[in-house]
């Protein structure tokens, strides 16, 4: 059995992606190719990365502020350096983000003490956590964050069966997640249940990151067999 199937369009949707790094533009702009209107956030209405990314990915993208974003957005990607989440959704602003499903794609990394970063909670916490504490009125689901940015929008990129997880205390969120996830070509997303396995994923982080340094590439994926 294929894990991962040819993308489809999905349903189309007002989407907004908190973040101008790599995920933010790759995320943004699959999203714009299956025909949704996304907007991307950043701290400043004038981004430099967030007009370059709007102009290039066509007529149905944007940019402007977190909060511009948030509000614009019927569904709401965190793709903001995991260690500043919390603040950039503050800004995005908790009225913007209120009953929405918030897709937290973020990775709690700390670089400050150099290579490899630490994770600034684990174990019995986690950022999906701390999210949906913060935020309680969002719909927290956590996905994609296991992988590299390319592999999460071309799964078929990696040879074989593969997998993507995700977390949530909402079913119907979930759902809507799913099927996001099927529109970027993912078949058989394994969902793990609460938001509190987002400790979990956050926690495999450290081995990909090893493993992205032995194979010197990002193109590679977790697989679970049974
Ligand atoms: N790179 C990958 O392939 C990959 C894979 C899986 C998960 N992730 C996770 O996905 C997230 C995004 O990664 P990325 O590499 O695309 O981008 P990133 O460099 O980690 O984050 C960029 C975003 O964070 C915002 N930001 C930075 N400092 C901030 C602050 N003090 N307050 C508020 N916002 C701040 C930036 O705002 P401005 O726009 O204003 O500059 C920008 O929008 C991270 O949590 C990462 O761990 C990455």
């Amino acid at each position: 059995m294929l894990y991962y199937k040819s993308a489809t369009s999905g349903p189309i949707m007002r989407i907004a992606i908190l973040g101008t790094g790599d995920v933010g533009s790759r995320l943004g702009s699959k999203l714009v190719v299956m025909g949704n209107e996304v907007r991307m956030g950043s701290r400043t209405a004038k981004n430099a990365k967030g007009a370059a990314w709007a102009k290039a990915a066509g007529a149905k993208a944007s940019a402007g502020t977190f909060a511009e974003a948030a509000k614009f957005g019927e569904v709401v990607f965190n793709c903001t350096l995991g260690a500043v989440s919390l603040e950039a959704l503050k800004q995005a602003d908790a009225d913007n983000l209120a009953g929405k499903v918030l897709v937290d794609v973020a990775n709690p990394l700390d670089f400050s003490k150099g290579m490899p970063p630490t994770l600034t909670v684990c174990n019995t916490d986690s950022l999906g956590e701390q999210i949906q504490r913060a935020f309680p009125d969002a719909k927290v689901v956590k996905t994609l964050n296991t992988m590299g940015n390319v592999v999460m929008v071309n799964p078929g990129l990696v040879p074989g069966n593969h997998d993507v997880f995700l977390c949530g205390n909402d079913g119907l969120a979930k759902a809507k997640v799913v099927e996001i996830l099927h529109g970027f070509g993912w078949k058989s997303p394994i969902d793990l249940g609460d938001i509190t396995a987002a400790r979990g994923m956050e926690m495999l982080v450290p081995i990909w990151l090893r493993l992205y340094g032995k194979f010197q590439s990002p193109n590679f994926n977790f697989k679970i067999a049974r």
